[in-house]
């Protein structure tokens, strides 16, 4: 069965296969309806959607996702996961094309949040902190893990080349997210930055402060696979703190002092309390990761011991532009930092690749 949607020419299926959220380790291939858009939405086909260590969390449960005695669910059920994707403009009414400028056949993004446009938050720029916080692939708006999505007039939509393939065009979101961390640390050139991890988020820190030219860009991880394509990236130093002392190593190089920066990027409790002791006084720590567990530090050495500048950070915001043109600047290695693409029918064991991190940095699954 097909049908003809709206000034499409090209009849489109009726049904495809998605992955759907029933709630955590519950995640099932199904055959549903293809989304019809409304007024002023775009129907995208999809081409790649990237499984990050958030989507790996929102499986395994965590309560950032489901909720515990300190905060209520934010993920719902029935959605279809996803929120890192490029595809293909299928369907969209001239309201759309008037407001994204983009036309049938465009390769795109969209940035994962959803803002409501109408908060306070969303009302002075900060967008990402969008009080509603409707996501892709997690709630509000179902994601990128099946033939087709739809982008909601809300949607913050960017095109990207077509030349690129899937997967590293799907890079858009986490890279963006790590130049967002890499732009809350305010680097200049003098200082000496550590990057802690060298996964996805950790890879596209180490990219971001390239382009910003600091003394030095020491990265830190336990997989020296990983420390390879960290330096390939950009890194002018790396550390296997499984067998050498980071803090050592980087108060040496620093006349004793510690390092300026340090992005942590790991998903790891014991990283904070490293990136503490690697700091000098007065340094600047960024905090990306998410985490499974609480994270118990001596917080006198913020205050007392060395007067940090401690800042969150959260999604990619106003960061989409320069994560597309780094990715379509061909200067990163692409190639081996987007490992694994995977059809949508082998979703499980694309999870369980995030999951150990042993052979894989990007994961992608490819519908169609
Ligand atoms: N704040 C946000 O908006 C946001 C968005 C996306 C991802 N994240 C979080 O960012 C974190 C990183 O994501 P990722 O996909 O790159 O994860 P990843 O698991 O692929 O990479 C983490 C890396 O850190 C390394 N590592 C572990 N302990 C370490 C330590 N003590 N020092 C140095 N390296 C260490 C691991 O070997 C691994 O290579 C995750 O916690 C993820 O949930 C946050
Ligand atoms: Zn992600
Ligand atoms: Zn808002």
């Amino acid at each position: 069965m097909s049908t003809v949607h709206g000034d499409h020419a090209a009849p489109l299926p009726t049904t495809m296969q998605a992955v759907v959220c029933h709630g955590p380790r519950d995640y099932r291939l199904e055959e549903i309806p293809v989304p019809t858009p409304g007024p002023g939405e775009v129907l995208v086909e999809v081409e790649a959607v990237g499984i990050c260590a958030s989507d790996l969390k929102c499986y395994h449960g965590a309560a950032k996702f489901w909720g515990d005695a300190n905060r209520s669910p934010w993920a719902q059920t029935g959605i279809v996961p996803g929120h890192e994707f490029t595809g293909r403009v299928v369907q969209l009414d001239d309201a759309a094309r008037a407001h994204w400028g983009i036309e049938v056949g465009h390769r795109v993004v969209a940035e994962q949040i959803v803002p409501c446009w109408d908060c306070r938050y969303c009302d002075t720029g900060s967008y990402h902190m969008c009080a509603r916080h409707d996501m892709f692939g997690f709630r509000g708006h179902s994601g990128a893990m099946a033939s087709y999505l739809v982008f909601p007039v809300e949607a913050l939509v960017h095109r990207i080349s077509a030349d690129l393939p899937p997967a590293h065009a799907a890079f858009a979101e986490p890279l963006s997210c790590a130049l967002h961390a890499v732009e809350r640390a305010q680097i200049t050139f003098a200082d000496v930055v550590v990057v802690a991890g060298c996964g996805p988020i950790g890879l596209g820190m180490i990219a971001g402060a390239a382009a910003k030219f600091p003394a030095e860009i020491v990265a830190l991880d336990l997989d020296d696979r990983k420390l390879d394509l960290a330096r390939r990236t950009g890194a002018t130093r790396t550390i296997n703190i499984g067998s050498e002392d980071a803090v050592a190593l980087v108060r040496e190089m620093t006349g004793g002092y510690g390092a300026d920066v340090y992005l942590e990027g790991t998903g790891a409790p014991a990283a904070v309390l490293q990136g503490l002791n690697l700091l000098r006084k007065l340094g600047r720590f960024v905090e990306y990761s998410v985490f499974k567990e609480d994270v118990t530090v001596d917080w006198s050495i913020i205050s007392d011991d060395k007067e940090l500048d401690v800042l969150g950070a959260h999604l990619g915001p106003h960061c989409w532009p320069a994560a597309i043109r780094l990715i379509e600047s061909g200067r990163l290695p692409m190639d081996d930092i987007c490992t694994h693409q995977l059809p949508l029918a082998d979703f499980q064991r694309g999870l369980d690749l995030v999951a150990s991190g042993a052979e894989s940095i990007k994961v992608s699954l490819i519908p169609g």
